[in-house]
């Protein structure tokens, strides 16, 4: 039996951007002229939103949101050093980048080799100007994978009755998508090196919109023709569960990463995509902190899709994992923001098994 590390992040694109840049999603969906101009007005914005905006469209409040998500970064990869872990799974969606027209997977497993991947060269999350300002556009980055890890989990997955689908090479994205690659390179953000090899299980959180809306948004004018939905929240529960209970059984001492923001304001079209939807985030935290996972079970794709939580559905996972290992919450942290598209949570588990 092998201990089990849980942690929780994001991997929030317009971080690897420059601060002047960092609320361009709100800047977007600002500009659609779908959107009435009482909802565009910040007048008649929440308070909160109003200060978040300031008089400068939010260049002065994105420091502070970076500290927050560095601080989050740097306690996640604190709790890596110290558990070591010889493999980090992560569960993330795939945004229209390695699954596209021609095969959607519910959820799946990624066997690759270790691969050598160019973070400017992504279609999302590309930041020009980076962060990062000395690195050049042909940056190259290292990711150690453990395929015969991500063999055994596909088998005793399947053996245990989860369909899953698995792969050895990429099928669009020669590079890696951002779920992944972001958060190798956030949990990296001083650049002293990523040194645990990484298994990826993509998630297909977009669900309706994966294909129809390319894994993010089309403006409030065009009709979209929705795509089959994502696998339910209680199934990817169990999965996360089964998965976690498959690597404790194993000889590995293993981390699982869930990787994503919560609600994402472009996903939440009855508040106009202009800010997240704060009160659903707050409820799931809220269940996460108190080991409510009755609530997370409950909640319905419809609530999820409602919410703009799909890329939640990789926190389902993780949240089943914790549940099946019966793992306790040591800390957890909940960055609001309202201009900054996606509220953000860290958490960590103690590891068990
Ligand atoms: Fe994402």
């Amino acid at each position: 039996m092998a201990e089990i590390q849980l942690l929780g992040m994001t991997h929030y694109p317009p971080f690897a951007g420059r601060d002047e840049f960092m609320s361009g999603i709100h800047h977007r969906m600002l500009a659609d002229p779908d959107v009435p101009a009482e909802a565009k007005d910040p007048a008649n914005w929440p308070a909160d939103q109003q200060a978040e905006w300031g008089s400068d469209g939010g260049k002065a409040s994105a420091p502070v949101h970076r500290a927050a998500l560095i601080a989050g970064f740097d306690r996640v990869r604190a709790a890596l050093e110290r558990f070591d872990p010889e493999v980090v799974i992560v569960f993330g969606d795939d945004q229209y980048e390695n699954f596209t027209e021609d095969l959607i997977p519910a959820y799946s497993v990624l066997a690759y080799p270790d691969r050598t991947v160019h973070p400017y060269r992504t279609r999302i999350g590309r930041a020009v100007p980076s962060y990062w300002a000395d690195e050049p556009e042909d940056h190259a980055v290292t990711i150690k994978g453990r395929p015969d890890v991500a063999r055994h989990i596909a088998g005793a997955l399947l053996d245990r009755g989860f369909d899953i689908a698995y792969a050895y090479r990429p099928l669009h994205d020669e590079q890696l998508a951002h779920a992944f690659l972001n958060t190798v390179l956030f949990l990296d953000h001083r650049r002293g090196g990523f040194p645990w090899p990484m298994v990826p299980m993509p998630i297909n959180c977009y669900g309706s919109k994966v294909i129809a809306a390319q894994g993010g948004w089309k403006p409030f004018g065009e009709t979209l023709e929705l795509d089959p939905p994502s696998p339910a929240p209680w199934r990817l529960m169990d999965l996360g569960g089964a998965t976690a209970r498959v690597l404790a059984d194993s000889p590995w001492r293993v981390s699982i990463i869930a990787s994503s923001s919560w609600s994402h304001a472009f996903l939440v079209d009855h508040q106009w995509r202009l800010r997240p939807d704060t009160p659903a985030d707050r409820t799931l935290y809220e269940a996460m902190v108190a080991g409510d996972y009755d609530t997370w079970a409950k909640t319905t794709t419809d609530a999820v899709v409602h919410a703009g939580q799909q890329e939640v559905l990789n926190w389902f996972a993780l949240l089943g994992a914790a549940r099946e290992l019966g793992a306790a919450l040591s800390w957890s942290e909940f960055v609001e923001t309202w201009i900054f598209n996606s509220n953000k949570v860290f958490a960590e588990w103690e590891p068990a098994r």
